[in-house]
């Protein structure tokens, strides 16, 4: 059965849970966190803006998720799941999909066609990939070597009809 789950819109007090909530995820470098808390940062600092949506999920103990997504430019309804991480100690709960959902639904509504998301290939990377996969995407291609020697760039994504 799945938790009990609220999902709202990003505000300013949720930056510093955020900050948290991604480097306790265990597998994002600092490098990855500070480009991370940017689109945060700028969602927050311009009211309104399009670029980058934000969910927040919390479950009655404080933020227990977030996402990110976005229109990729200059395409014609491709979207790009640009983050997502659920905090540690309520992974497994289904509180992952019920976001993507939410995600993939604000696309639907806006008439996408597809929703894309890259990750990496390295250690510690496997059970996210299977995340994916369980939800219904596809690996739609590999960039071998992308990030660093050994680490490849791999972008699934999921295609809905119109
Ligand atoms: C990836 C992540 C968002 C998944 O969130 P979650 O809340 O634990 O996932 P859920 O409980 O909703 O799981 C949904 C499905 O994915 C599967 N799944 C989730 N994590 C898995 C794992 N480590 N190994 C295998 N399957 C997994 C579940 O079995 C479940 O399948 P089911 O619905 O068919 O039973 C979370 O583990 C996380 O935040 N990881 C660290 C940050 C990260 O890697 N973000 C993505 C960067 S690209």
């Amino acid at each position: 059965m799945l938790a009990t789950l609220s999902l709202r819109a990003l505000c300013a007090a949720d930056r510093n849970g955020i900050l948290r909530l991604l480097e306790s995820a265990g597998n994002f470098s600092a490098a990855e966190i500070a480009v991370g808390m940017e689109l945060v940062d700028h969602a927050l600092a311009r009211p309104g803006q399009a670029d980058y949506r934000f969910v927040v999920a919390e479950d009655g103990s404080g933020i227990a998720g977030y996402a990110c997504w976005g229109l990729a430019s200059l395409s014609d309804g491709t979207w790009d799941l640009y983050w997502i991480a659920v905090s540690p100690d309520r992974q497994g709960r289904g509180f992952g999909r019920q976001i993507t959902e939410h995600c993939e639904a604000d696309v639907r509504r806006e008439g996408g066609r597809c929703l894309l998301i890259e990750t990496s290939s390295r250690a510690g990377y496997e059970g996210t990939l299977a995340f994916y996969r369980s939800l219904g995407y596809e690996v739609l291609a590999r960039l071998k070597d992308y990030y660093t020697t050994g680490d490849d760039k791999v972008i699934l994504g999921k295609y809905f009809p119109r």
